[in-house]
């Protein structure tokens, strides 16, 4: 009996008690083999033998109890000290991605436009002739086709040069009036500090019967829109020349780098140049089969925009993508 007590108490895991409990409890375990015997005892012992065993069998159940009560907090206080998480770890930091500049920027100008009821239309990268120059009023030999350096794919066919064309298709698509951007891709074989031969441009038209929109609105609208996009600036609309308007604009706001003061950046004007616009030239409605109205156009580059936003220097790093300069987006 204090064997088996001794016995109990030393165990160290609780597979060791489980034997241990099979060899003392268990059906031919050794209580089991002494509760056998009662039956060849003399009756008039049966009783006290009976009574003994059935004490040391509730004492080897106390000290079993107790030692498989040890034996479990023992086993669970192991399995919590190695399940501990060491918080000073370093963890995996997931990563934020960000819009790309160019993309925030055009999505900023078409979140505009769209307020104020303009369509967002859009056509082919690959042009042919007519769309491209012809219907915007620049004819074969027309030296004004010299301002945009042509990537020609051959029959007559060419990467467009600019988001005009698609002011061509959607006219000769539908009937006036018309009120749309066309932001797209555009292409010129050109490439320094401010040009890549790939870059972005927003194309606006508005049309409507005769003396209806006027130069007035256009610009209004535009003045609106540079402020919103650049905030307060000054805005000046100068004389220039666009075949596919007349009269036409150019439009400046004051340099945002150095207040209108002068600096490199604005070539010491004081004014950055940022739009093309003007009023339809009649040429434009007449490819188109267009009668009886008048409209505005304008032209911006995304990219322009992008950088003058952000002071992005160089125009060619916002293509090399480079997670160093995108990550400064976020
Ligand atoms: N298409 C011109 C360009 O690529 C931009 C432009 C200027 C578009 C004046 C217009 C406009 O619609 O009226 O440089």
């Amino acid at each position: 009996m204090e064997d088996l007590k001794s016995k109990i108490v030393s165990t160290t895991n609780l597979d060791d008690l489980e034997t241990l409990r099979v060899t003392i409890f268990g059906k031919k375990g050794v209580l089991a083999a002494e509760f056998a015997k009662l039956k060849d005892i003399a009756p008039e012992k049966k009783r006290d033998f009976a009574k003994e065993l059935n004490e040391t069998k509730a004492a080897l159940t106390e000290v079993f109890e107790k030692q498989k009560a040890k034996l479990e907090a023992a086993a669970l206080e192991e399995k919590l000290a190695k399940e501990v998480i060491d918080v000073s770890l370093f963890g995996y930091e997931a990563t934020k991605g960000s819009l790309h500049p160019v993309k925030a920027t055009m999505d900023k100008i078409i979140d505009y436009f769209t307020a104020l009821n303009f369509s967002v239309e859009s056509g082919p990268l690959v042009e042919n002739d007519f769309t491209n120059f012809e219907a915007l009023n620049l004819p074969k030999n027309h030296p004004a086709r010299e301002m945009q350096d042509t990537f020609f794919l051959g029959d007559g066919q060419l990467l467009r040069t600019h988001t005009s064309p698609v002011q061509i298709r959607t006219m000769m698509d539908r009937k006036p009036p018309i009120r749309m951007i066309a932001p797209g891709a555009v292409f010129r074989r050109d490439y320094d500090l401010t040009h890549t031969p790939m870059f972005h441009q927003v194309e606006g038209l508005v049309v409507d019967k005769r003396g209806v929109v006027s130069f007035a609105n256009l610009k209004a609208i535009l003045t609106d829109f540079l402020h919103y996009m650049f905030g307060d600036v000054e805005v000046r609309f100068r004389p220039s020349f666009f075949p596919f308007t007349e009269p036409s604009t150019e439009v400046d706001i004051s340099c945002i780098f150095c207040e209108g003061e002068g600096c490199r950046v604005c070539s010491h004007t004081g004014w950055l140049e940022v739009l093309g616009s003007g009023v339809v030239d009649p040429n434009v409605f007449k490819a188109v089969g267009y009668e009886d109205v008048s409209g505005y156009a304008f032209g911006l580059g995304v990219e322009r925009f992008a950088m003058l936003l952000h002071r992005v220097p160089d125009l060619r790093s916002m293509f090399e993508g480079d997670i160093r300069l995108l990550e400064q987006f976020r």
